[in-house]
């Protein structure tokens, strides 16, 4: 009986000796992965124009540098690969490959659940990835359009002859997954793209948070919403946001408190107001809609009593 029990232990021994090396190994082994998979060559300065700029709060570099991705570093990391259909971009179905957005972040963010990715282009617009979208739409950074690097590419959908490399960000699929007032989500599809940064989203988007007493005002953050995702791709706050236009939120906000008419027309159809103007217009925004940017735009300015 006790010779049995002892046996029973020895088993009972060997056993959990054995759970808990393999439980070790394993873990070791998945070390040994995130190791692996987070040792990307960092390059301290450019050595080609289709190098990609890296930036903003990282694991593995100080917050503020800059540092370089090759194509080829970008390659050998897990590509994905479809059919891109409804991107205007492209003048029909079109087969790219590249890598998500997501895979980026995961591996380059200092917080993964936090942050943003931000992109920029060759011209300054900016296109803004929070979390909410990411996860809603799989953005891609394209590498490879019809099996072909950037020299071979198509060039921009409007028909300008201009050359959409060194990347471009696109989706599978493309379904809005919000509406504010007359605007839809829209789909961040810039080309020219040159850097990327990852970024705390509270405080990029913080930078044009609304003030003053009406900034809860439900107008007022609808207005916000919509503005973060339209007019700060190309009018800036400070550092934050492109800086496409140069006519920073300020200005803005002062169209909108001093001359507000102005500021609708502008919003709207761009082009009757300045023939040259390279802002695209939103025809589809109503009443409410510009009211809500007016409302928004305007906290900026004026400290209104409640
Ligand atoms: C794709 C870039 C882009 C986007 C997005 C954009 N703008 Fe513009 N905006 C410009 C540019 C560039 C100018 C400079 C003049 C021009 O080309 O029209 C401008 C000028 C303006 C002006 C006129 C300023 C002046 O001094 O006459 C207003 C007002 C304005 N933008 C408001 C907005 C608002 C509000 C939004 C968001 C709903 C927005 N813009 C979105 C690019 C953009």
């Amino acid at each position: 009986m006790l010779q049995r029990s002892r046996c029973t232990l020895t088993i009972k021994v060997a056993l959990f000796l054995a759970v808990l090396a393999f439980g070790t190994a394993t873990l070791r082994a998945q070390d040994a992965r995130r190791a692996k998979e987070s040792t990307v060559s960092w390059h301290t300065t450019r050595s080609s124009p289709d190098d990609l700029e890296i930036s903003g709060e990282l694991n593995e570099i100080p917050a503020g540098t800059i540092r370089y991705l090759t194509r080829a570093d970008l390659l050998a990391l897990p590509q994905v690969s479809y059919t891109v259909k409804g991107d205007p971009n492209f003048a029909g179905p079109t087969r790219v490959s590249g890598v998500l957005l997501e895979e980026l972040s995961r591996r380059f963010g200092s917080r993964p659940e936090a942050d943003m990715v931000q992109a920029t282009c060759v011209d300054l617009y900016q296109s803004h990835y929070p979390q909410s979208y990411i996860a809603a739409h799989h953005p891609i950074l394209v590498l490879t359009i019809n099996g072909q690097p950037p020299e071979r590419w198509p060039t921009d959908g409007a028909g300008h002859g201009m050359d959409m490399g060194p990347y471009l960000i696109s989706h599978e699929a493309f379904t809005p997954s919000f509406h504010v007032l007359g605007h839809s989500d829209e789909a961040q599809i810039p080309w020219g793209v040159v850097r990327l940064e990852f970024r705390d989203e509270e405080s990029v988007l913080g930078a044009i948070a609304p003030r003053g007493a009406r900034a809860k005002d439900h107008a007022v953050l609808d207005g916000y919403r919509i503005a973060q995702q339209n007019c700060f791709r190309c009018h800036n706050m400070g550092s934050e946001g492109g800086r496409k236009a140069r006519h920073p939120w300020f200005v803005l906000a002062g169209w909108a408190a001093s001359y507000p008419e102005y500021f609708a027309a502008y919003v709207r159809d761009p082009k009757k107001k300045n023939l040259q103007s390279q802002m695209p217009g939103s025809p589809n925004y109503d009443d409410a809609t510009i009211q809500a940017l007016i409302a928004y735009f305007r906290t900026f300015v004026v400290e209104e009593k409640p």
